[in-house]
């Protein structure tokens, strides 16, 4: 009997990411001696600011190398729950946060709190590829609703339908894979309606501080009943590898999240709890503003410079690091395309198949995960590629 015939079927029906396709080709072309130019990669290029590093060095050297408590170290609830207050004026109770292992842990652990099988979770798309899988794993249902550029790619109020079995709507802000970000009235009201239909609202802030048009804000800022947000030390504080993320539940939540997270993973890693209580201090911040600046000269220079080539915005990117091009002047499939201009010109892109069912072959991410000269030089081979 074949392996697979003995795994559950929930774990056998997961979809793999379809860019690992191509990742896996970008690499036999490296190994084979070929230059690849990466667009595709979701995290930063930065390395771990040096101040976290050292604090997590210092940790390491003290033998700070136990569990911590399931909800983590409270002193960097603490550090939290200041940041909250310094950065958006948001007075927060410590004891309504719980560090998570990565956003992934916080959006693992709430989907499992917040619904039954049978009842459906409301998501967005093009949207973060794993939600929907994670929903199934769950034995939940996937209720999706198409967003585009005429709603900035963002869910709006009277896009939550009337559905008795519909417990949740999870959206993100700025979302992957298109970088849009939800206004703080348009956030509002959607909370407003989820609440009045009974349901809870997820927030996924984690490319919260990679905005580059308006100051950047919380969903925290609504209320507190029915409202679960996810963040994490992955993207604005480069800290991807360390896996940790915390999660900001109403208070009546917190007990039933914490037995929970004591049941799935005891607690999230220690020494990573003690390098992030670097995360918040004005050395550091000042380094990742500085990266922020970076990020979005990036955008501006790759937006412009592939507006050039045909490809087409039709809505702002205003946060995150990606680019979601409507590519339908150019081809009239984006997977084709995507492992094309990899064969011929060693330009790696994820096509719109990991983010959407409806309409994926119109569309591409770019990621500007890459310094200028390797973005101009990734521009100069699709344009090669498109003949110009
Ligand atoms: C929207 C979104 N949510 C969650 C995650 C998971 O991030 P983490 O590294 O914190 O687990 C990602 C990763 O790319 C993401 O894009």
């Amino acid at each position: 009997m074949a392996l697979a015939e003995r795994l559950a079927r929930r774990a056998d029906q997961v979809s793999p990411f379809r860019v690992m396709h191509l990742l896996e080709r970008a690499k036999q072309l490296e190994a084979a001696g070929r230059s690849i130019v990466h667009l595709e990669i979701g995290e930063p290029d930065f390395p771990t600011p040096a101040p976290i590093v050292a604090a997590g060095q210092r940790a390491l050297a003290a033998g700070h190398t136990q569990y911590t408590p399931a909800r983590g170290l409270p002193q960097l609830r603490q550090a939290i729950a200041d940041f909250y207050g310094e950065r958006f004026s948001i007075d927060l109770d410590p004891e309504r946060i719980l560090l998570t292992p990565g956003a992934s842990g916080g959006l693992q652990l709430l989907l499992m709190a917040l619904f039954d099988p049978g009842e459906a979770v409301l998501l967005p798309e093009p949207g973060y590829p794993c939600n929907r899988q994670l929903v199934s794993l769950l034995g939940g249902r996937v209720h999706s609703v198409a967003v585009g550029p005429e709603t900035r790619y963002q869910l709006q109020a009277d896009q939550v339908p009337e559905e008795r079995d519909l417990r949740l709507a999870l959206v993100a802000s700025p979302a992957n894979p298109t970088g849009a970000c939800l206004e703080p009235e348009g956030l509002r009201q959607l909370y407003e309606r989820v609440r009045a239909q009974g349901m809870a609202l997820l927030v996924d802030e984690l490319y919260q501080g990679l905005n580059y048009e308006t100051a950047p804000h919380t969903a925290l800022a609504c209320g507190e009943a029915g409202l679960y947000v996810v963040n994490s030390f992955s993207k604005y504080f480069g800290m991807t590898g360390w896996r940790l993320g915390w999660i900001v539940a109403p208070r009546d939540a917190v007990p039933v999240l914490d037995r929970l997270a004591q049941n799935l993973y005891l607690a999230p890693p220690t020494l990573s709890q003690y390098a992030a209580l670097a995360a918040f201090t004005p050395e550091t911040l000042a380094i990742l503003e500085e990266r922020r600046r970076i990020f979005q000269q990036r955008r501006d220079f790759l937006r412009s410079a592939l507006e050039k080539l045909g490809f087409r915005f039709p809505a702002p990117p205003h946060g995150a690091f990606y680019l979601y091009a409507d590519v339908r002047q150019l081809t009239e499939d984006s997977a084709r395309f995507a492992e094309e201009l990899l064969e011929q010109q060693g330009v790696a892109l994820t096509p719109g198949l990991d983010f959407e069912t409806r309409a994926p072959e119109r569309a591409v991410r770019f990621a500007y995960t890459q310094d200028l000269n390797t973005l101009a030089e990734g521009v100069a081979r699709i344009e090669r590629f498109l003949g110009g």
